[in-house]
């Protein structure tokens, strides 16, 4: 009989990114923190291992997932790059932006990953330890959010430990996450598009196309980017947004000078701060989430810069559940 495998947690160090590496060499499941959420890394070429991360996951499997890779040389070399995705990556990566372009025929990423799809989702992440793993492995690394499927993204090892415990192979810690929402997905198929806002706002990528970007309309059950199903970044709790303080029952997820209120209450960012907020906001829906709470009242978030992710997460953790 094998023995149940557990989960290694390793500081980051040169050690750990070898490990890392090895890893997914063998076909593991390796969490590593990039600058917006922890990510769940297997082998980008290998079916079994992207199988066993959707099951690790509990994702549904027509999610397409992105591929990471160290550099923008590598991406090149997976997808084919329109002039408009071209200026996207030179001014922005490494960093939170997914680039969607078509994938090439010959590129090694294996069928599942992509759940069918003929176009690859591309990321170059700045964070150190991403990027000397993705150096290190070489080949592409398919990494989803290192969370349960539907549940809020983790910003630290031990919301994927809270998540994925006893069902990955290594969690590679390196602290919380600098941004703390998920890269802006942008498509580059045709006219750019804005698939998910995220840790790049859309007026920094309008200004780079120096043209607005097409927004994608949020489909419940015919998702362009399937992170967009209305109910998937969902903590336990019931959330009420737009609040201006919260009643009995209630906890309270306050943004800039919050209310007197006794009972359990965080704040995204008590200076009214969009990047702070964005960094503290899966973790503090997780503690709050934690502190036993059954109905969040959420005040209103600002919806300019890094406010248009934030606030498309909130909506979609408040949305009516579909399990
Ligand atoms: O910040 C991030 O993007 C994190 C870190 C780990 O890199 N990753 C992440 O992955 O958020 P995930 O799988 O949780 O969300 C990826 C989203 C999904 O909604 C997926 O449907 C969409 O990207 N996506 C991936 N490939 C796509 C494609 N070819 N076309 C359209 N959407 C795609
Ligand atoms: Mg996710």
């Amino acid at each position: 009989m094998i023995a149940e495998p557990g989960t290694r947690i390793l500081k980051a160090d040169q050690d750990a990114i070898e490990a890392g590496s090895r890893s997914l060499s063998a076909g593991g499941l390796v969490a590593f923190p990039t600058e917006t959420v922890y990510g769940l890394g297997a082998d980008a070429g290998n079916g079994a291992a992207v199988a066993r991360l959707y099951a690790a996951k509990g994702r549904p499997s027509f999610n397409p997932l992105i591929a990471h890779v160290a550099d923008t040389g590598s991406a090149c070399r997976i997808g084919i790059f329109t002039p408009a995705a071209e200026k996207l990556a030179a001014a922005f990566w490494p960093g939170p932006l997914t680039l969607v372009v078509a994938k090439r025929p010959d590129a090694d990423i294996a069928d599942l990953a992509l759940a069918g799809l003929d176009t690859v989702g591309l990321r170059v992440p700045e964070h150190p330890v991403a990027h000397e793993l993705l150096k290190a492995f070489k080949g592409a690394v398919v990494a989803p959010s290192a969370n349960r499927s539907g549940h809020v993204s983790p910003t630290s090892a031990t919301h994927v430990l809270a998540d994925l415990r006893g069902r990955i192979d290594l969690i590679i810690d390196a602290g919380p996450c600098a941004v703390g929402v998920e890269s802006t997905i942008v498509s580059c198929v045709d006219h750019p598009t804005l698939l998910r806002p995220g840790g790049i706002p859309r007026d920094a990528i309008e200004r780079v196309l120096g043209s607005p970007l097409t927004t994608a309309s949020a489909i419940d059950d015919a998702p362009v980017a399937p992170g967009m199903l209305m109910s998937h970044y969902a903590p336990r709790a019931a959330l009420r947004l737009d609040a201006d303080t919260a009643q009995t029952g209630e906890a309270l997820l306050a943004f800039g000078h919050a209310p007197p209120f006794s009972g359990t209450a965080l704040n995204l960012s008590p200076r009214g701060d969009l990047i702070e907020a964005a960094a503290n906001l899966f973790s503090h829906l997780r503690a709050l989430d934690a502190s036993g709470a059954r109905h969040i009242a959420v005040m209103k978030v600002p919806h300019e810069g890094l406010g248009e992710a934030i606030n498309d997460r909130l909506k979609r953790a408040a949305a009516p559940r579909r399990l």
